[in-house]
């Protein structure tokens, strides 16, 4: 069935558990740029190249799962859409498409998801977050607001 399935928290929250389960329940093709770009440019790119690494991963992840939900595959986007624009511009794709957009809304909890990512930072092989790239990020994050919630199906989690 044509569907996208969209994730929204902060760092920590949870997205990539949830985008794995929904990946097995669903039947679902999962996007999480954190792994292509582990995979890409390392644990650790250079901080002034990393958003043009992530631009240039994002373009590619844009091209497969357009054709993946048009060719009737249902899709996973495990990024945070942390801000007001990105999901603004994430459903004007999602209606262009004429694919239905739902979005996940993940608890934002910062002292949890600090433990846990303090935690998450111990295992071998996990995506590390800095406890300073965490408290740098926290004020960008946008929630979802009241008008927002009519615009996609909302499942909270
Ligand atoms: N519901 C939960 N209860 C307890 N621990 C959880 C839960 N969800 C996720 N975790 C743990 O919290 C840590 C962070 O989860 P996860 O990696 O899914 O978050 P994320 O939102 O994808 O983070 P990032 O923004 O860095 O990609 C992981 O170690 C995960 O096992
Ligand atoms: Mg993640």
């Amino acid at each position: 069935m044509r569907a996208i399935h969209a994730l929204h928290g902060f760092i920590g929250s949870g997205k990539t558990t949830l985008a794995r389960r929904l990946e097995t329940q669903l039947g679902a093709l999962r996007f999480t740029p954190d792994e292509w770009m582990t995979t890409l440019y390392g644990a650790d790119p250079p901080a002034d190249e990393y958003p043009i690494l992530l631009d240039r991963v994002r373009s590619l992840m844009h091209a497969q799962w357009t054709r993946a939900v048009t060719l009737g595959v249902p899709v996973i986007l495990d990024e945070g859409l942390w801000t007001r624009v990105s999901r603004d511009e994430l459903r004007a794709q999602a209606a262009a498409l004429g694919v239905p957009l739902t979005l996940h809304v993940l608890p934002f909890d910062p002292a949890t998801a600090r433990e846990r990512i303090a935690a998450r930072n111990e295992e071998a092989g996990a995506h590390f977050v800095a406890p300073t790239t965490f408290e740098l990020f926290l004020p960008r994050f946008e929630p979802l607001t009241p008008d927002e919630e009519p615009l996609q199906h909302v499942i909270r989690s």
